[in-house]
Parts: structure tokens; C-alpha cells; sequence
């Protein structure tokens, strides 16, 4: 039997009827750059996200590069990131020639430890950005709490959390706003790039829509310096289009989560869902000794697995200026020799999910 990580050609046999012709209409009328296809979907998300804008933008990295930039971040500015996500959390914070700052996590959730950022807060911190790692919101509450007494904006990676919640609160809700991706492999997916700035500040989400045109503010006239950030008519058509199935995938989803959980066996530790979270498992990841070896025996039993995130931020060379050591952040880096993402698409069959737990539970107990 072969379980991919990943397989979305299922899902498109699903959404093939409505897409097909929709994506033939797009290419008569050549509308191609923002426009209504663009307006609708970000009205669509942004009251599917609760919140009162969405501004359509080119990927996540650039979702983050804009909101900061929204948010006056630049030189010598510094942003508390956890060391633990994908590399384009702080890779937009360093692109502005701001410093990233990186913070250890919590190891039973991977999200970021509100305990650590407090000691990580300077003079010089200008946001906090939690990571929703895997599909569950990282502490909102805490590091709202942490943020509110400094008076520093907190700007929440949702790339990988679409459609998650946290006490009834949903990403950027409550903050100065939220990051979404729709890359291919994330729960809400385009046919290629795309993300989105959630925001609830009326200034905030116009300054947004100015930077993603180059700061333009009418035809060839600019008040600022943006991007072209601009999320294409294609994948906003694509991605309101799937939208309409995102809570049947994410209802899948859990229920996968939920049979690996109770079917894996120890040395195996499932994922931890923190009290009050709806997570989303746009990843399921477990922890596991020997976890190298166990990959390769899936790999040769077809079982596809990834690996996020084998190197934690702080250790990346390209930010070696920081000045950070091995050592630096335990908790993650513990966790980056640890962690294995098993498949958890919404059209994973009970066989394949039995086999991947038979699979692995065989790996340790014979
Ligand atoms: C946590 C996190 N942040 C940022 C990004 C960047 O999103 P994109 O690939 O759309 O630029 C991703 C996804 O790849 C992500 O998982």
C-alpha cells in the first residue's frame, strides 16, 4: 500500500466541476490582477475568519512582510520570533533589516513559550510575532497580555492554521492582525502562491492595500514604498471556490488526528492540544526516539513523512550575524531531532491510516 504525505489530485476530482468552468470564465473575461474575483474572496475569508478585513496578498512571507512594513518595522527595530517554525516567519522580519529575535518554545505544543518571550522583550522590541505551529494557535491570551502592558503590536503567523481557534477566538481576531498562506500544501490551498493580511483595523488593512500596489495611492502616484504583494484573480477564484469545503477537509482531518492518536502506541507521543484549542492539523507531528530510522522504514514501506523543521532558526547560517549557539534554544532543538509529520490529508482512507499506525507501532514493538 503507498500513504503519501500528500496527494491533492483526490481533492481535485471533488472540486473539479466547479473549478474547470470557473478558471475558463477568468480566461474570457482576462481579468487577471485583483479586481472583483479577488474583492469577493477576501469578503468570503474574511467573514469565514471573523474578522473585519482580509487583504488578498502574493504568499504568506509577503502576508508578513506587509503587515510589518503596515506597521512602520524596520531598522533596528527588533521582532520576537519563535526559533521553531518556517523559515519565512523571520525571514520577512530580516528582509526589513529588522532583527529577528528568537524565543524557545513550549515542548509539549512547539508553539511559542510566553514565559521566555517576556525575558526576550527590550526597549527595542517593536512586535511579537506567534507562530500557530501545525494547526493550533499558539497562547494568545498570555502574549496578548504581555504585548497590551508594553504597547507592542502582535502579529500572528496563522500560515499554517486557517480555520483554528482558541477559546472561541480566531488569528487576528485579537491582534494587530494575522498571516494566512495558501501554498499547495497547506489545509486552505491555491494552484500555485498566495496568502492573506486578517485585520480587524480599518487604517491598518488600507495602509495594507496601498503597500501591496507599490504604494500606490491612485494610477502612478505613491505616498509610500511598497511591493508588488498582490494576490492573482486565479487563486483567489481557486481558493473561494474550495473554501466552501474547508470545514468537511478540517472535520476529516481531526477525525485522522484523532484514530492516530488513540491507535499509536508509546515510545510514540501524539500531539498535545493545549486546553481550549481547535487545531486544524494542518500537519499531524509526532514525537518519536529514533525518528531517522523510523522514516527511513516508512519510506520503504511507502509511507511518505516529512520532517518540520530539522534546523531550528536560531542554528540557519544565514543567521549566523545574530550571533546565536547551539545550546541557545534546548527546548527546540530537542524537538528538531524529534519531530515526524505522518499524512493527514482529508482523503486518507481508514486502510491507509490503520497502515501507517500498524506500520509504525510495528517499527517499535515487533
Ligand atoms: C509558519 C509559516 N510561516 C510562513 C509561511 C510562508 O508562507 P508562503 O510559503 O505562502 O510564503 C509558511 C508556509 O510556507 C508557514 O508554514
Amino acid at each position: 500500500m503507498k500513504v503519501p504525505l500528500l496527494d491533492l489530485t483526490q481533492q481535485y476530482q471533488t472540486i473539479k466541476a466547479h473549478i474547470e468552468p470557473a478558471v475558463l470564465d477568468l480566461f474570457n473575461r482576462q481579468q487577471f490582477i485583483l479586481g472583483e474575483t479577488v474583492s469577493r474572496f477576501e469578503e468570503h475569508l474574511a467573514e469565514y475568519c471573523g474578522c473585519t478585513h482580509a487583504v488578498g496578498v502574493s504568499s504568506g512571507t509577503d502576508a508578513l512582510i506587509c503587515l510589518l512594513m503596515a506597521l512602520g518595522i524596520g531598522s533596528g527595530d527588533e521582532v520576537i520570533v519563535p526559533t521553531f517554525t518556517f523559515f519565512g516567519s523571520a525571514g520577512a522580519v530580516a528582509r526589513l533589516g529588522a532583527r529577528p529575535v528568537f524565543v524557545d518554545i513550549d515542548p509539549e505544543t512547539f508553539n511559542l513559550d510566553p514565559g521566555r518571550t517576556a525575558g526576550a522583550i527590550t526597549e527595542k522590541t517593536k512586535a511579537i510575532m506567534p507562530v500557530h505551529l501545525y494547526g493550533q494557535m499558539a497562547p494568545m491570551e498570555k502574549i496578548l497580555e504581555l504585548a497590551r502592558w508594553r504597547n507592542i503590536p502582535v502579529i500572528e503567523d496563522a500560515c499554517q492554521s486557517v480555520g483554528s481557534a482558541q477559546r472561541g477566538v480566531k488569528p487576528g481576531q485579537k491582534s494587530a492582525g494575522a498571516c494566512l498562506s495558501f501554498y499547495p500544501s497547506k489545509n486552505l490551498s491555491g494552484a500555485g502562491d498566495g496568502g492573506m493580511i486578517l485585520c480587524q483595523d480599518t487604517s491598518l488593512a488600507q495602509k495594507s492595500r496601498h503597500l501591496r500596489m507599490h504604494g500606490e495611492d491612485r494610477r502612478y502616484y505613491h505616498s509610500m514604498i511598497g511591493g508588488n504583494f498582490r494576490l492573482d484573480a486565479l487563486q483567489a477564484l481557486v481558493l473561494d471556490i474550495k473554501l466552501r469545503w474547508l470545514d468537511d477537509w478540517t472535520a476529516a482531518r481531526r477525525a485522522h488526528a484523532a484514530y492516530y492518536t488513540t491507535s499509536l502506541k508509546p515510545p510514540v507521543q501524539p500531539p498535545k492540544i493545549a486546553p481550549g484549542n481547535i487545531s486544524v492539523f494542518n500537519q499531524y507531528v509526532v514525537r518519536v526516539p529514533r525518528r531517522d530510522e523510523l522514516q527511513a522504514y516508512l519510506t520503504e514501506r511507502g509511507i511518505g513523512s516529512a520532517i518540520y523543521y530539522p534546523v531550528p532558526l536560531h542554528l540557519q547560517e544565514c543567521f549566523h550575524y545574530l550571533g546565536y549557539k547551539q545550546g541557545d534554544c534546548p527546548v527546540a532543538e530537542q524537538a528538531a531531532k524529534e519531530v515526524l509529520a505522518l499524512p493527514v490529508f482529508p482523503e486518507l482512507t481508514q486502510e491507509q491510516l490503520a497502515y501507517v499506525a500498524e506500520t509504525i507501532n510495528t517499527f517499535y514493538h515487533g
